[in-house]
């Protein structure tokens, strides 16, 4: 079996950022709590060896300094440079998972909207990059150089701490040095393919996904009771019943009795799994412990550009495209740049909510205005328009033409479980209801994705495009993905 050699001590609050950085993103050094591991959390791996090392204090600050400083200086230790253009009545918002699609994307949204903000993630992300063999099809720039070319561009200063939030030492420092108003919580292991590949990732993703998120409820808990967590949840969560999705809750009358209880959820992978535990946990600490909480159950985001990744090339987000971490329409846009046939799963009829990466940070900003009331469990549908997989590759393949492309579709077997033909309306109308103006899937936002994968279709690696994960074959053993 072939194994890749993966970087733990990132994943640790023991990281050795210098070193990681030095190396083109990869670590020599492997060890946790100044103990070598003997096994690693990301199976299918080889750790390299390292030298026993005590460990720093538990908590990395990176503060944005100017370019031209060196990446040494301001990766490590020290406290936090506190944003020189907060103001007293400037909301502190901590992005979980800030260093990844989404959470970049919004980090940089709610800095520009004046908000004080800092990013908590482990970089994990970037580590399964590495595991699985593949890369974002646009170049992202390591974090401490993203935060820094934004205060260079903007002035503006985004705190960075890197560490896991299974870490609740490292969480709970995080919390008492930044003080967050709002906790938006990306930071899980987002991929159903990626939790169906074996049973070690099933469990390291409903462990990363579920305590993280406890954590995240035991620090607004113990260190910011009045904190407001916006959590991101799925619109999959929900699966799909052959009624109409009310927005988290609906009220059934019963043997003559009503009652307003929590919509029933059908999840289709232990990833989707690990969110309804996620939701069920966050219902019980509003109730119990008085916490004010919104789950954002999202639907598929498709696009790369947001006003504020634009304005720099350091500042772009990463697009997905390949089997395991690609989403449908960013996957298809690629598939039809570089002339791949559209691979349509079975049937194609399934359908699902999207939404425009735009959409996504505005969502957020509107969560984030208007908090839920203490001991409130809130929850929005997060999508503006309803797609069948059939639908998308119509719209590509119509895009493609206008574009000189000759766009072909194929049914490839699904590697899913799932309804390939059902009935799908899934209500969406609280965001609009606090002022969301959707950016609709229009002729030229295709054009302009289509463009986009065209000018980055030479980083293609045709190897990923078709699915590799099968939720029938899972297994016990650790298997690595085929390339
Ligand atoms: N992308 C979508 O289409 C989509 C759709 C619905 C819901 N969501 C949800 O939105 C959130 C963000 O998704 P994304 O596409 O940006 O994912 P992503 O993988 O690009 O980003 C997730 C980030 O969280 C970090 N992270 C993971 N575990 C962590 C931990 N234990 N401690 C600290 N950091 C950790 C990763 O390093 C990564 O940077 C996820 O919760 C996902 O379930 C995404």
């Amino acid at each position: 079996m072939a194994h890749s050699i993966l970087p733990c001590c990132s994943i640790n609050s023991c990281l050795t950022t210098k070193t990681y950085l030095k190396n083109n993103n990869t670590c020599s050094a492997v060890f946790y709590n100044s103990v070598p591991l003997q096994t690693c959390k990301y199976p299918g791996t080889v750790l390299r060896p390292c030298k026993l090392r005590p460990r720093r204090q538990s908590i990395i600050y990176a503060t944005a300094t100017p370019m031209s400083q060196e990446i040494e200086k301001s990766t490590l230790t020290g406290s936090p440079q506190s944003s020189s253009e907060s103001s007293a009545k400037s909301k502190k918002v901590m992005i979980i998972g800030g260093d990844g699609y989404c959470g970049w994307a919004t980090a940089l949204h709610l800095s520009n909207k004046g908000y004080e903000v800092a990013i908590v993630d482990n970089l994990v992300r970037r580590l399964f990059d590495h595991q699985l063999g593949i890369d974002s099809l646009t170049p992202i720039s390591s974090i401490q150089n993203r935060v820094r070319r934004w205060k260079s561009v903007t002035g503006k200063s985004i705190q960075l701490f890197i560490g896991d939030i299974c870490d609740f030492e490292f969480l709970s420092e995080a919390f008492k040095s930044f003080e967050p108003d709002s906790v938006v919580h990306f930071g899980e292991q987002r991929s159903a393919p990626y939790s169906m590949i074996d049973r070690s990732r099933a469990v390291y993703t409903q462990h990363n996904n579920v305590i993280g998120t406890l954590n995240v409820l035991f620090a607004i808990k113990e260190f910011s009771q009045e904190c407001h967590l916006v959590k991101l949840g799925t619109m999959g969560e929900y699966g799909t019943p052959n009624i109409d999705i009310e927005e988290g809750y609906i009220t059934i009358t019963h043997n003559g009795r009503t009652d307003t209880l929590p919509y029933p959820k059908q999840a289709s992978s232990f990833y989707h799994l690990s969110k309804v535990h996620d939701s069920h946990n966050i219902a019980f600490t509003c109730k119990a412990w008085g916490i004010r909480a919104t789950d954002l159950n999202q639907g598929v985001v498709y696009g790369v550009r947001t006003d504020e990744t634009d304005m720099h090339e350091e500042l772009c987000n990463r697009f997905d495209y390949d089997g395991v971490f690609g989403t449908a329409l960013n996957r298809f846009c690629v598939q039809a740049a570089v002339g791949h046939p559209l691979t349509v799963y079975g049937k194609g009829g399934q359908t699902r909510g999207y939404l425009d990466i735009r959409d996504t940070v505005q969502c957020v900003e509107l969560a984030v205005a208007n908090p839920a009331k203490p001991g409130e469990f809130r929850v929005f549908n997060q999508f503006t328009e309803q797609f069948s997989v059939n639908d998308l590759a119509r719209l590509v393949t119509t895009a493609g033409k206008k574009l000189g492309l000759d766009v072909q579709t194929i049914s490839v077997p699904n590697p899913r479980v799932e309804a390939e033909e059902h009935y799908y309306n899934a209500k969406h109308t609280k965001l609009i209801e606090l002022g969301l103006r959707p950016h609709l899937l229009s002729e030229s936002l295709l054009d302009s994705l289509l463009n986009f994968a065209i000018k980055f279709k030479d980083q293609v690696d045709p190897a990923q495009i078709m699915p590799t994960v099968s939720w029938k074959k899972i297994g016990v053993k650790t298997r690595t993905v085929s390339v």
